[in-house]
């Protein structure tokens, strides 16, 4: 039987949009799972989104909709943005989907038998900002220690999880098992924490404060705290406690987190298991906060950075590469852009790229763009075989260790490594001496093989570019493994090698193309040509490439989920679909009839899952959109110019 797997992010709250923070979480969690597949792992990897509480509720009604409509809306970004990262995760769980509150009844009904949950009477600080309760001692100099706002105080009757009972049993637990909390300064972190008497922890809030919440099983007028309900997804999604999903990860499991939510992670969730007579789980991974300046990236600092945006500039392997290289786990780091391009520039197109460049460009020049024979290597292997070996272990080691960037720098050192064989050897005087052949195609094969090592060890982290070096080597495309002597019997004889563009082109600040090709183009631009760029003014040659036409709209309706998307079909001698974000100002029954000006030869884009094939033009002022009309009704289709 293989051995199993599971790997979870933190549920992510929806009163905001997706940001590089949650993508680092997300991005190990990715890396963990394809490491240990490639490890020979059963693997299963959940994320997902948190929508109860009081935030939730606030940003809802912040933006006039219901919370479900709220929920829905951002929960899908989320949904919708691990696929653009290549996050391979197995399931995504809603804290408000049907098969999550059952397992909450299930798990609450449990601990309450247990006799672990009272009702009581209860004054505190509450921190909005973190939805949660804070002792005197916890607040700095009164304010709430990650918001830096005063919290509010408040007094109601309240149900209450007698944690109390647990500390002690749960220091034990702490304390016999080294790796339960990791890295080893967290898990310091937690048990000086438990040194001072544990408060018992409000699980209720009364419906007449806050409605939005799974409802007490055996309390009506109360909804669940949400920390209590979130943490029970990581057991929902797996249908505890019958489901085989259950059954099977449940065991395996690896808690990802960062160190903002420890304390519920390795406090109230390990006690809550003990009382609901579940077993533990393995481990719980902390991370550390990627900053700009010195302040956290989050919403409430208001500095976030769009993981996409980074991806869209730079590459996303690039991104994911430079995340798991420049943090150390469980420590803090900074973002900057410089940092990015610095390592782009250095590991992946210099090292890396050149690695695979100059390898295949050898291989096609000495050897018919072959794959070798090297028939006494095969059974005996190399050097280069001999280093790998070498390096696969330094690499596993640091991987299981979540220090990724010390798996890196090994994979680094072996790319180094080729690279010096490479010099070392000489292909290049090798191939004028015919008496060498044989030698050459030695030589030739060991490259060939070390570049499989490396595509193997780049995987976790950039599976895209593993692909495509594989591809290029002349591999199977399914050849997952850190086996040296497997990727050796995968390269076939007299097999094609496919060199094809630069894996990690040089790029500048901002992402242009660095390197010879983009300086040429750059001075070939005529000076006119280049102020007319910088002040943003077209030729009328770019002007008529326009097709601005006259359309009819014949349907239009609205889109699930999204609160400012159209979906419109028009007439303009042709039907075509267009996606417009009007729908803030225009309700559909307004629209059909309507004459509008679209532009119709945009390329075809996705949107929310449709094909938009056009662009509605739409004026904008203080007051909202205005569409642009006629002087009167024209034939649907007439060029605009
Ligand atoms: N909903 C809770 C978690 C419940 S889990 C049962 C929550 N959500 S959150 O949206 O605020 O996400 C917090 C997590 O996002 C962090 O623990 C971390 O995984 C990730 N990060 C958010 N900002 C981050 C940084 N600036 N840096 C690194 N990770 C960050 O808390």
């Amino acid at each position: 039987m293989k051995p199993r797997y599971y790997v979870t992010t933190p549920i992510y709250y929806v009163n905001d949009r997706p940001h590089l923070g949650h993508a680092y979480t997300t991005i190990v969690a990715d890396a963990l799972k394809r490491f240990h597949e490639i490890m020979g792992y059963e693997t299963y990897f959940l994320t997902g989104t948190d929508e109860h509480g009081d935030k939730i509720l606030q940003a809802a009604q912040e933006k006039g909709v219901s919370p479900q409509q709220f929920v829905d809306g951002i929960a899908a970004l989320f949904e919708e943005i691990w696929p653009e990262l290549d996050i391979s995760n197995d399931d995504f769980i809603r804290t408000t989907q049907e098969r999550h509150i059952k397992v909450v009844h299930e798990i609450l009904n449990r601990v309450n038998d247990a006799g672990d949950i009272y009702f009581g009477k209860y004054g505190g600080y509450y921190c909005y900002g973190c939805e949660r309760f804070y002792t005197e001692k916890e607040l700095v100099d009164g304010l709430c220690p990650d918001h830096l706002e005063p919290p509010t105080f408040i007094e109601e009757e309240n149900y209450f999880f007698a944690m109390s009972k647990y500390q002690d049993w749960l220091i034990d637990h702490i304390k016999t098992h080294p790796g339960f909390i990791r890295p080893e300064r967290y898990r310091n972190e937690v048990l000086s924490f438990l040194k001072e008497p544990l408060e018992d922890l409000c699980i209720s809030r009364p419906k007449s404060r806050l409605n939005w919440g799974i409802t007490l099983p055996f309390d009506e007028r109360y909804v669940t705290y949400v920390w209590f309900d979130a943490l029970i997804n990581y057991v929902s999604a797996l249908g505890y406690p019958e489901g085989n999903l259950y059954k099977r990860f449940w065991p395996a499991a690896h808690l990802l987190i960062a160190k903002d939510i420890l304390k519920p992670h390795a406090i109230f969730w390990p006690i809550m298991l003990k009382s609901a007579g579940i077993p533990l789980y393995q481990h719980l991974n902390v991370h550390g906060y990627w900053k700009i300046g010195q302040s956290k990236m989050s919403k409430s600092v208001g500095n976030v950075v769009e993981a996409l945006a980074m991806k869209d500039v730079y590459g996303l392997d690039a991104l994911r590469y430079f995340l798991l290289r420049e943090m150390v786990f469980g420590l803090d780091s900074n973002f900057s852009e410089e940092a990015l391009v610095a390592r782009i520039n250095a590991d992946l197109a210099n090292d890396l790229g050149n690695l695979c460049q100059r390898s295949l460009t050898m291989v096609r020049k000495f050897n018919q763009g072959l794959i070798p024979e090297a028939s006494r290597l095969r059974k005996e292997g190399g050097e280069m075989r001999a280093a790998g070996l070498k390096v696969i272990e330094e690499y596993t080691r640091a991987f299981e260790e979540m220090a990724f960037h010390k798996a890196l720098v090994a994979a680094w050192s072996f790319i180094n490594r080729a690279n010096k064989f490479i010099d070392q050897q000489a292909p290049w005087a090798l191939a004028k001496e015919p008496s060498q052949k044989g030698k050459l195609e030695e030589v030739l094969y060991e490259i060939l093989a070390a570049l499989g090592l490396v595509a193997g060890m780049i995987y976790p982290i950039m599976p895209a570019m593993a692909a495509r070096m594989r591809h290029q080597v002349g591999l199977p495309h399914d050849l997952l493994t850190f086996d040296p002597v497997k990727i050796e019997q995968a390269l076939k004889p007299k097999a094609p090698v496919r060199q094809g563009e630069a894996l990690f082109p040089r790029v500048e600040l901002g992402g242009a193309l660095a390197g010879k090709k983009a300086k040429t183009k750059t001075k070939a631009k005529t000076a006119e040509k280049k102020e007319a760029d910088e002040m943003g003014v077209i030729s009328f040659e770019e002007f008529k490439k326009l097709d601005l036409r006259v359309a009819q709209v014949t349907a239009a309706e609205t889109i699930p989920n999204s609160k400012k998307l159209l979906k419109l079909t028009v007439n303009l001698g042709r039907e075509k679909t267009i996606v417009a974000g009007i729908a803030e100002d225009f309700a559909p029954e307004d629209l059909v009839g309507q004459q509008v000006l679209v532009v119709a030869n945009l390329a075809p884009t996705k949107l929310m899952g449709i094909v938009s094939e056009g662009m509605l033009l739409a004026a904008e002022d203080g007051e909202g959109l205005v569409l642009v009309n006629f002087s009167r009704p024209v034939e649907p289709g007439s060029k605009v110019s």
